[in-house]
């Protein structure tokens, strides 16, 4: 993973050290360094005679890659001289040198804090943004948080890389799917490489290694929710089927007729449709609480809709078509003091949020790897312990069962219990490397990024004449669902996938939270930690020629 500062020459050795790792971190390999220090050494006169006098070395002609040391022939150089030697062999400017740069393009600066100062925003956001006054591209220099450094970060993704129609390929469509790093790649290669076999049920090493890898994945997958126990962590295909097993497991269980399941308006198909069966076979009704004109749940509504006949709630954390951030924390509590249930559908969040589901004292919690770096085809179903083994099983088969007579079978406990037949394995074990490597960047890096990110953005669409955006609650994240007037959606993404953009244009599996705006499609872009400033501004400027074409040919 490269999360660190590229022009660290120590890092940069030790990485080369380790040839593969080096190439993928896009890193100079060793010639190229040796090239660099040897350069440094001659562009400044005096260096090499004066730390030769301090720390009796010379650089060598080729570094020993086989020292299980790389820098020992630095010792007695202190860590300030080598970041300097890094720097300028790099042709980067210095800690001073980049202050005086960044005072001298100040006014330059507040173009990219969203609003001009003193201008008033409808997003409270933009305004706190402005008034911290720093630029989102060096947030470390006049910031209280270490800089994010996205150019390091997007090496880590190969897919990244390549051109588009002959343009950088620019992937906006992050809540439909995300990329994937290479660790994540390498972690599945490596699994099938050399632990591939089935788990649990074989005296042999591979099934040991393979249970290991597996197991492995779910301890980490309870630590990125720090879920109390990792029997509370259910394998499963996705946020979807995650849901559909609550609601034919615990659901048929427990939901009776004249029962009421309460849902939101937000709601992704996913977190509809699978209770709307359920009504339809046990007579439950099904309620829906409704939102504002920026998209964001009504509480005191809400509020009416809970009562002693409420058995479940089930709502977004994120809604995938506009980005609403939901208070969450609140509405778990006040459907707790109404005595139901709570199904929180994260598949939105967990890539952008810190979620800790022992705070959030939500029953279940539902997301999709795929959608925060890892593979398709593997989620996630946290359920808490007690909840999960009071649960009757949903499928049936191998290894979820305890014993098996033709008269009578008993269960496993949680997890196993919902975890019948052979899984999606090695998959699993790329959704932890996943998850180790978004825990790496640091989550609050990423959202404190990403926010400055979003901000940028809805100020830059917003400008457009005859651009609409669709959800604008202060509490947002990564989606920036609008309409583009004279333009259908469909033209929007086409003409954007012609610039090498990705973005979804469509219903996005959510008909009912557009249609509550009168709409039928939006286009939408939706970010990650990988995009970047100069990839919005392309967005706004093929947004901007589309509209200035029409203007002009009236097409
Ligand atoms: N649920 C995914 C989306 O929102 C597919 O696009």
């Amino acid at each position: 993973m490269t999360i660190s500062n590229t022009l660290d020459l120590p890092a940069g050795l030790a990485q080369a050290q380790r040839g593969t790792d080096t190439e993928r971190a896009g890193l100079p390999d060793l010639a190229e360094l040796n090239r660099l220090a040897n350069q440094f050494f001659n562009a400044v006169p005096g260096t090499t005679e004066a730390i030769d006098n301090v720390a009796g070395f010379a650089i060598p002609q080729t570094v020993p890659v086989a020292s299980a040391d790389p820098f020992a022939h630095f010792s007695g150089i202190d860590d300030a001289a080598l970041t300097e030697l890094a720097q300028r062999s790099h042709g980067v400017p210095l800690e001073p040198e980049l202050k005086t740069l960044v005072r001298a393009h100040v006014p330059g600066l507040d173009r990219r804090s969203g609003v001009e100062e003193g201008q008033a925003s409808a997003y409270y956001f933009l305004t706190s943004i402005a008034q911290q006054a720093r630029d989102p591209f060096l947030p470390g220099l006049g910031s209280a948080h270490p800089p994010f450094d996205v150019h390091a970060v997007r090496r880590d993704f190969p897919i990244l890389q390549q051109r588009v129609n002959g343009y950088p390929l620019a992937w906006l469509d992050n809540a439909a799917t995300t990329q994937k790093p290479q660790v994540v790649i390498d972690r599945i290669a490596a699994f099938y490489l050399t632990e591939n076999s089935n788990i649990h049920r074989a005296a042999h090493e591979l099934a040991a290694r393979a249970t290991d890898a597996y197991e492995g994945a779910r301890e980490c997958v309870a630590r990125f929710l720090n879920a109390a126990s990792a029997n509370e962590i259910v394998f499963v295909r996705g946020a979807t089927e995650a849901i559909n097993l609550v609601a034919q497991s615990w659901g048929r269980q427990h939901i009776g007729e004249g029962d009421e399941i309460v849902i939101s308006w937000l709601e992704h198909h996913a977190n509809i449709v699978p209770w709307q069966q359920l009504c339809q076979e046990t007579g439950a009704v099904l309620r829906v609480m409704p939102v504002d004109d920026s998209g964001q749940v009504i509480l005191s509504d809400y509020q009416r809709l809970l009562n002693a006949k409420t058995k479940l709630v089930s709502f977004t954390q994120v809604s995938n078509a506009l980005g609403t951030i939901t208070p969450a924390q609140e509405m778990i509590d006040m459907a707790h003091r109404a005595g139901a249930k709570v199904l929180l559908d994260a598949a939105q969040s967990v890539s952008h949020l810190r979620v800790d589901v022992q705070q959030l004292d939500c029953d279940w919690l539902v997301f999709s790897g795929h959608k925060i770096f890892g593979p398709t085809g593997i989620g996630v179903l946290y359920g808490k312990e007690a909840l999960l083994n009071a649960t009757q099983p949903w499928q049936g088969g191998g290894n979820m069962i305890d014993d098996v007579t033709f008269e009578k079978t008993t269960y496993q406990a949680a997890p196993a219990r919902f975890e019948a037949g052979t899984g999606n394995i090695a998959d699993a074990v790329g959704l932890g490397s996943a998850l180790d490597y978004l825990s790496k960047l640091g989550i609050d890096n990423v959202a404190r990024y990403e926010h400055e990110l979003l901000v940028y953005a809805m100020h830059a669409l917003q400008s457009l004449p005859g651009l609409q955006l669709i959800g604008t609650a202060p509490d947002k994240t990564s989606v920036l669902s609008f309409v583009l007037a004279g333009h259908s959606t469909q033209e929007v993404g086409a003409e954007l996938n012609k610039a090498g953009i990705a973005v979804r244009s469509g219903h996005h599996c959510a008909q009912p939270i557009l249609r509550r705006f009168g709409l039928e499609s939006t286009i939408r872009p939706s970010l990650a930690f990988y995009n970047t400033y100069e990839e919005i501004d392309r967005l706004v400027s093929v947004l901007k020629r589309l509209q200035c074409s029409k203007r002009i040919f009236g097409g």
